[in-house]
């Protein structure tokens, strides 16, 4: 089977890729959407498998979707896909009503790179409460503006800043939470997450500001081993003859984390690891 003459997995794979679609639970939703009609296309077969398995790597740091796709491919009916969308997009609004109860009154929140989890939960907040955002740019690609733009339409306070004045706002803020790619239960331990949100917790640390991690059940990450995606330089400078290092994720220790919300429980990362990572 030529992979490379599949001309419906290239668009897919091209939308992931130019990041039109983003963040971690709409890029599984999305993989989920385009997989469903391809099996019905083409069976549950080997096409379905490479197929899946293109998908699942062009954004390889990410869970959600391998997580999703363990289940599809033990449970092999068209109806799981509709069944895991529907679980992925309930969850979200069950753990913004739990996380907005961690946001109080007149609260300013650091945010960091874009979250559909952590804006749903500021928007669910503000229903009730008046709150503040300071969101990064997250350079090089800018997808912090995407968050700026959805909080003011939702008619919330929020500036943009550059990544590197996190830690000089960082006294500034209530609180921060940020999305994630995967809450690591097994080594190496931690969450990743955009790059830079290892720093951001090291400020929110120094300045002893609870740091909070807005991701469904999905994202536990239980593989042996995590690729951190290392994008291409050019995609961050293009300087000839300089070399650049490019990678999109990074991982924060587990003790920089105050608590995970998602949509059943709200917990610490001990219990998270103790919980899930052992099997
Ligand atoms: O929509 P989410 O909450 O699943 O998105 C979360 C993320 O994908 C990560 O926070 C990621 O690092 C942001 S990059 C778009």
């Amino acid at each position: 089977m030529q992979i490379h003459k599949d001309k419906e997995l290239e668009k897919a794979v091209e939308k992931i890729k130019s990041v039109k679609v983003q963040g971690a639970k709409e890029i599984a939703i999305f993989a989920l959407k385009f997989l469903k009609k391809y099996a019905m296309k083409h069976g549950f077969g080997l096409r379905f498998e490479v197929a899946s398995y293109v998908l699942e790597q062009t954004r390889p740091t990410a869970v959600v979707l391998h997580n999703c796709l363990e289940i599809v491919k033990r449970e092999q009916k068209m109806s799981t896909f509709d069944k895991l969308i529907k679980q992925l997009e309930t969850a979200t609004k069950r753990l913004a009503k739990k996380g907005a109860k961690l946001i109080p009154d007149g609260a300013t929140i650091m945010t960091h790179c874009h979250s559909g989890e952590a804006v749903a939960t500021i928007k669910e907040a503000t229903k009730k409460k008046d709150v503040k955002v300071i969101a990064t740019l997250t350079e090089p690609l800018m997808q912090g503006v995407k968050t700026a733009r959805e909080l003011k339409r939702a008619g919330i306070d929020v500036h943009l800043i550059a990544d590197s004045a996190t830690g000089f706002f960082m006294r500034h803020v209530d609180l921060v939470m940020v999305g994630a790619d995967a809450l690591r239960v097994r080594e190496p331990k931690g969450l990743v997450n955009k790059i830079g949100t290892f720093n951001i917790a090291l400020a929110a640390n120094y300045y002893k500001k609870p740091f909070y991690v807005t991701a469904n059940s999905f994202k536990i990450d239980k593989r042996k081993k995590i690729i951190i995606e290392e994008r291409p330089k050019e995609g961050l400078i293009n300087i000839k003859g300089i070399k650049a290092y490019n990678p999109a994720f990074d991982i924060t220790p587990w003790k920089f984390v105050t608590k995970i919300i998602n949509e059943k429980e709200i917990i610490n990362p001990e219990e998270l690891v103790k919980k899930y990572g052992k099997d």
